[in-house]
């Protein structure tokens, strides 16, 4: 059921503000307060928090091909609503999400075309700021090129920022390094800072469509500007008539979990607008995948091909026997053989190898529960696809297959387009692919679970079936990686790339020696670590993505993967330091039960957890799997114990963890 929703009126205020004009709004519980004002020509806002500055007066507005630079000078028509509601989410990593938030809408007057009559959206929330603008004065059908964004960040003070550099060939699979927010190049978003005072700052954006990503450059003194990922001859950006930007966004926080807790880039989207999802269920998967990785079988055909009906018939027996829901099969089509990333015109994505035999295997696993996960690997080769878009899909559909992990393995520029041009992988010819893609799989009531994606601002709302994605450094590194995902990785994470939304990380490695080769060349943590990342990242699906017998190896520490869900009722990020340790705990939906992550850093950590978050009163029986008293990632990284004990929402839990450790717990509700 849709809850209370609160919409109070407009209030127009008509007076005609001159410039030097400047008008606030304060977030609904009067913590947040942004004002956008014109002066000298300029238009800008800003944003404090307590009465303190947060952004100073920084610019805002597009550049658009053959105007001059504009001169702002009126703010007129300044408009306010405010909303206090709650929704509902499909599945998630929260139900009930809360939107309260007051908007404020002024029109802004400037000396050219298109800029002469500019509405500026701002919704002002306790815990951040949304920003769009919207260019009515576009003549209806008439085409318009973008040429600059002047959207500024101006931060306050000293911060500290966790980043790398954007434009990178492997788009966002790079390590963060952590420095001086004034050494900022080019930075990809979620951009997250810590300022010395310990306020935290995520600068990101919301409801990307038919536009490019946003960047953020730095000019070596604190001033983050806007840089949109460009088209081949330049122009960032293809309009046709009146339209709105995305959100940017802002949210501010006094901790990183305040960041993480915060739900303004899923407020900032549309409602749903597929309807009924209920074809789509959240849950955990196997597949023939990591086995590739550690080069044991092949995506190509041949002697050693993973996909072969045989070893996929072996996994869904293996997922059968352990209560997974499916199998995901990657390298079952035509197009693998050679230098497949070379090669992405070359795929066929309805033919498959002839020792695949997608009826069969099909067939077999729906006698026992069990589904295909398909693949679509485009290698980069657009055209390619989306020629075969409806025919992929529709062949899917006609086997029961809900959900297709996609992938774009291509270097970041080099993504070929129809007219054999040059696309940036997240510039406004992929962001619209990526959104078609999802709309086609819609239509066949598949889920999108895409790799090598554009990054994630929210469009999960919209369109449920944009399930997950990757999107940064993932497990697979630590299958070939050189180096491989040191242990602060995971506690980076949460508080950067996944205040974007959901993350196809795939943990769950238990073989992490790997027969001993060296530290950097494998899995950084600790066996306990490995299955925190269950609780720790968020994803409607998650993975077990080891070989099947490392989990018959280790049966007891394999019962939390069993039993841990992947929707959620509620989510508490409980303690954390950027780079350092991070605990998560979230209710399981439809459940009384909670689970429990922990990761820390190369460093041995002893937390102390509260279980507040417990339901009052309630006994809850405590599994508790702790790294060994000897474990340690670098030398003995299988090191785990597993206990019980009966807790009550009055106890606190001692968090112990090894070097690259970490803790998970399932907390059972007892009758
Ligand atoms: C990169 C993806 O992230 C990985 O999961 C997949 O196995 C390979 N591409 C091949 O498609
Ligand atoms: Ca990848």
């Amino acid at each position: 059921m849709l809850a209370r929703a609160l919409i109070l009126a407009a209030l127009a205020m008509p007076a005609a503000a001159q410039a030097g004009a400047r008008e606030c709004s304060d977030s609904p519980g009067r913590v947040l307060q942004l004002c956008i004002s014109v002066d000298g020509g300029r238009a800008v806002y800003e944003v404090s928090r307590h009465g303190r500055p947060v952004i100073a007066p920084s610019t805002v507005g597009l550049a658009f091909a053959g105007e001059p630079a504009v001169r702002w000078s009126t703010l007129t028509e300044a408009r306010r609503s405010s909303t206090d509601t709650t929704w509902e989410q499909p599945w998630g990593e929260q139900r009930v999400i809360a939107d309260k938030h007051n908007e404020l809408k002024v029109t802004l007057g400037g000396d050219t075309p298109y800029n002469r009559r500019v509405i500026v959206t701002a919704r002002v929330f306790d815990d951040g700021v949304g920003l769009r603008y919207s260019y009515p004065e576009i003549p209806a059908g008439k085409a318009v090129e973008v040429v600059g964004d002047n959207t500024q960040f101006r931060t306050r003070g000293a911060n500290q920022a966790w980043w790398y550099s954007a434009w990178g060939q492997e788009r966002d699979e790079y390590l963060y390094t952590e420095t001086d927010a004034r050494r900022i190049t080019t930075a990809e978003t979620p951009l997250t800072l810590k300022r010395d005072d310990g306020l935290h700052v995520s600068i990101h954006e919301a409801a990307l469509i038919d536009f490019p990503s946003m960047l953020l450059s730095g000019d070596g003194a604190g001033t983050l500007t806007a840089k949109l990922m460009p088209w081949q001859d330049g122009v960032l950006a293809h309009k046709t008539g009146p339209f709105d930007t995305p959100w940017r966004t802002i949210v501010i926080g006094d901790t990183p979990g305040a960041l993480a807790d915060s739900r303004i880039e899923l407020n900032l989207n549309e409602p749903n607008k597929l309807g009924d999802i209920s074809w789509f269920k959240p849950g955990k998967y196997v597949g023939v995948w990591w086995e590739m990785h550690l080069n044991r079988s092949t995506w190509g055909s041949g002697e050693h091909h993973g996909a072969a009906t045989a070893n996929v018939k072996s996994y869904i027996d293996f997922a059968a026997q352990n209560g997974f829901g499916s199998v995901l099969v990657e390298g079952w089509n035509e197009g693998w053989d050679g230098d497949w990333i070379a090669h992405g015109d070359k795929f066929s994505f309805t033919k498959a190898y002839p020792d695949f035999d997608i009826a069969e295997i099909t067939a077999y696993g729906r006698e026992r529960g069990v589904k295909l996960i398909g693949h679509h690997e485009t290698a980069g080769g657009v055209p390619n696809y989306a020629a075969q878009l409806e025919d992929a899909m529709a062949l899917y559909e006609r086997y029961g297959v809900d959900v297709v992990k996609t992938g774009y393995v291509r270097h970041s520029g080099d993504i070929v387009d129809e007219q054999g041009g040059l696309q940036w992988f997240a510039g406004q010819y992929m962001v619209r692919h990526n959104l078609h893609v999802a709309e086609v799989a819609a239509r066949h009531r598949i889920a999108v679970n895409a790799h090598e994606p554009v990054k994630d601002t929210g469009l999960r709302r919209t369109w449920p079936n944009m399930i997950s994605r990757e999107g940064a450094r993932g497990q697979e590194f630590n299958a070939w990686g050189d180096p491989t995902n040191p242990p602060e990785h995971m506690t980076i994470l949460p508080f950067t790339r996944l205040l974007a939304g959901p993350m196809d990380f795939t943990p769950g490695i238990f073989d992490i020696p790997r027969g001993g080769i060296a530290l950097t060349r494998r899995v950084q943590t600790t066996l306990a670590t490995q299955l925190a990342e269950y609780v720790v990242v968020y994803s409607p699906v998650q993975m077990a993505a080891d070989l099947p017998e490392n989990y018959l190896a280790h049966p007891d520490a394999f019962q939390f993967i069993k039993d841990v869900p992947t929707d959620w009722e509620r989510t508490r990020t409980l303690q954390s330091e950027i780079g350092d340790y991070v605990v998560v705990a979230r209710q399981e939906r439809g459940g009384q039960d909670w689970y429990l992550g922990a990761i820390t850093d190369e460093n041995a950590r002893t937390l102390s957890q509260p279980l507040s978050f417990l339901a009052p009163g309630k006994r809850y029986e405590a599994q508790i799997y702790a790294d060994g008293a000897d474990a340690d990632y670098r030398t003995n990284p299988m090191s785990y114990v597993i206990t019980r004990q009966v807790v009550t929402s009055a106890d606190t839990l001692p968090i112990v963890m090894g070097p690259g450790g970490g803790l998970a717990v399932r907390f059972r509700a007892l009758p």
